[in-house]
C-alpha cells in the first residue's frame, strides 16, 4: 500500500520504517527543515535501538523517502498516518494545533479516497470533532480511524512487532479491517471499537501503568517508615498473577513524553467533563513528590546543600534513550541548583539534549562518570544505565570526598556492597538492614 506518514518523531519514524520493512511504500513528511535534511542524508535525528539498521535498509531499497510537501506525498497515497506532536499546554490541556494543521492540509490537498489513521495521542472525543470539522465536510471519501501506539522508547521496534494488541477505533462500518491489513505480518489480538473508546484505551492504559508506579512508590515510602524492604515486598506482591511484576519498580517516579503528559491530560479531560478523578490526581502528586523526597534525602545526609558538589549519573528519563523529557534527573538538578549545589552530570546519550535545557553553564556536563564523581560529597543515580550499575564503585569512592553519599534513585545498586565499601547508601524504600 502507498502510505504517507506525517511527522518523523519517535512514533512516526518507527511506524514509517516498520511499515516500509513490511513491504509498503512510504513517504514521510517532516516540516522541520533541519530534521528533514538529516533524514534525507541518511541520518536519524533520534536514538532508538535497532532503528538505524531498518532505516538504512528501507531507504536504500527506495521504500521510504522524505519530503516536506504534504500535497506531493498525498498524490499516490491511499492512507495517511498522522504522528505529529500533541504536547501538553501545562494545565493538562493538549495542544492540538499540529493535528489541526495537518487535518486542514489533508482536506485541502486530498484528490482521491483516503483513509486517515491517527496515531498521535489525542483526547477522547477528538476524532469525532476532527470528522465534524474537517473530514466529513469534503466531497472526497475520507475515512478516519484512531490507531494508538504502545511503543516504549528504546524498545520501540520490539514493541512494534510484539505488541500485546492492535487497537483500531472507527465509526464507519468496515473501515477497521482495511487498517488491520497493514499489520498482517504482526501476530497480536486485533481489537476494533468505536472511535472514542479507542482514544480512551490509550489514556486508560498509560494512566493505569502510571498508577502502578505511584502506588509502589508510596509503598516504598511507607516501607521506610515501618522498616520494611521494598525489593522483597514488590517482588512478592507481583507474584500474584492478578497484579503482575511489571511496573512495580520503585524509584524517582515516571518521566518521558507520555505518562506525565497523558495523566495530566486525562485529569483535565475528567474535570471538563464534570468528573473529579481523585485517584489520578494522587498518582500525579506522588510522582512529583518522589523527586522532592530524593532531594530531602540528600539534605538529611549532607546537611545544608549550598556549595556542595553532587554528581548526577543519568539524565535520560530511563536507560537506552537520549530523551530527557520530564526526566526525574532534570527536576532534581533544578532543585539542587536552587539550593546552591555545584552539579556535575553525566549520561551516555543525553548530554547534548540536557545542555540545551541548562544552557548557561550552571551544570557541568562530563561524559566520563568516574570523572563526574571527582570531588563530590554525593552521587545520585538517577537513571539505571547498565554501565552505571556496573561501575567500579570502589574507584568512584576514591574520587569522592566525605561523607560519600550514594542516593540510588532506581534501587539498582547492590546496597550491601555499597555499605561494605563505606558509602552512606540511600535507596527508595530499601530501609531494612540485613544482618551482617
Ligand atoms: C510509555 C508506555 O510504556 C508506552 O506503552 C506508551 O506508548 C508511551 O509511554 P515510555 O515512556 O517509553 O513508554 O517508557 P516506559 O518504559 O513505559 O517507562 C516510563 C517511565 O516509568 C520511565 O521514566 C521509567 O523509568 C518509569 N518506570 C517504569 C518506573 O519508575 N517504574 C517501573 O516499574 C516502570
Amino acid at each position: 500500500m502507498n502510505i504517507t506518514v506525517i511527522g518523523t518523531g519517535y512514533v512516526g519514524l518507527v511506524a514509517a520504517c516498520c511499515l516500509a520493512n513490511s513491504g509498503h511504500q512510504i513517504v514521510a513528511v517532516e516540516n522541520n527543515m533541519d530534521k528533514l535534511g538529516q533524514l534525507q542524508k541518511g541520518v536519524i535525528p533520534i536514538y532508538e535501538e535497532g532503528l538505524d539498521g531498518i532505516f538504512q535498509k528501507v531507504t536504500g531499497d527506495g521504500r521510504l523517502s522524505f519530503t516536506d510537501n504534504i500535497k506531493e506525498a498525498l498524490v499516490n497515497s491511499t492512507m495517511v498516518i498522522i504522528a505529529v506532536g500533541t504536547p501538553s499546554l501545562g494545565d493538562g490541556r493538549v495542544d492540538l494545533s499540529q493535528v489541526n494543521d495537518v487535518a486542514k492540509s489533508i482536506v485541502t490537498y486530498v484528490e482521491r479516497p483516503l483513509t486517515v489513521v491517527m496515531k498521535s495521542t489525542v483526547p477522547p472525543g477528538t476524532g469525532r470533532l476532527l470528522c465534524d470539522r474537517y473530514f466529513d465536510k469534503v466531497g472526497m471519501n475520507i475515512s478516519y480511524v484512531f490507531n494508538p501506539e504502545f511503543l516504549r522508547e528504546g524498545k520501540a521496534l520490539y514493541d512494534w512487532y510484539n505488541t500485546d494488541r492492535i487497537v483500531i477505533g472507527g465509526d464507519q462500518p468496515g473501515i477497521a479491517q482495511q487498517v488491520m491489513d497493514i499489520y498482517s505480518d504482526i501476530e497480536a489480538p486485533k481489537v476494533c471499537m468505536d472511535l472514542t473508546s479507542a482514544e480512551m484505551v490509550k489514556y486508560a492504559s498509560n494512566a493505569f501503568l502510571a498508577t502502578k508506579i505511584s502506588f509502589i512508590n508510596e509503598i516504598a515510602n511507607l516501607c521506610e517508615k515501618v522498616g520494611a524492604d521494598i525489593d522483597i515486598v514488590a517482588t512478592t506482591v507481583g507474584m500474584d498473577q492478578r497484579i503482575g511484576q511489571s511496573f512495580l519498580q520503585a524509584g524517582l517516579g515516571y518521566g518521558g513524553s507520555c505518562f506525565p503528559k497523558d495523566t495530566k491530560a486525562l485529569d483535565y479531560i475528567a474535570l471538563v467533563n464534570g468528573y473529579k478523578f481523585s485517584l489520578l490526581k494522587a498518582v500525579i502528586e506522588v510522582n512529583a513528590g518522589q523527586r522532592i523526597i530524593a532531594v530531602r534525602k540528600l539534605m538529611e545526609s549532607l546537611g545544608c546543600l549550598t556549595n556542595k558538589k553532587i554528581a548526577v549519573l543519568g539524565l535520560a528519563f530511563k536507560p537506552n534513550t537520549d530523551d530527557i523529557r520530564e526526566a526525574p534527573a532534570i527536576d532534581i538538578i533544578d532543585h539542587l541548583i536552587s539550593e546552591g549545589v555545584q552539579v556535575r552530570a553525566s549520561d551516555p546519550l543525553a548530554i547534548d539534549n540536557a545542555r540545551k535545557r541548562f544552557p548557561n553553564q550552571v551544570v557541568e556536563f562530563i561524559y566520563d562518570p568516574y570523572e563526574a564523581c571527582e570531588g563530590c560529597e554525593a552521587v545520585v543515580l538517577a537513571t539505571e544505565w547498565e554501565d552505571y550499575v556496573k561501575l567500579n564503585w570502589a574507584d568512584i569512592k576514591k574520587r569522592m570526598v566525605s561523607p560519600y553519599v550514594v542516593l540510588d534513585g532506581r534501587n539498582s545498586l547492590d546496597r550491601q556492597l555499597m555499605q561494605e565499601l563505606g558509602f552512606i547508601y540511600r535507596g527508595i524504600g530499601r530501609s531494612y538492614q540485613y544482618n551482617k
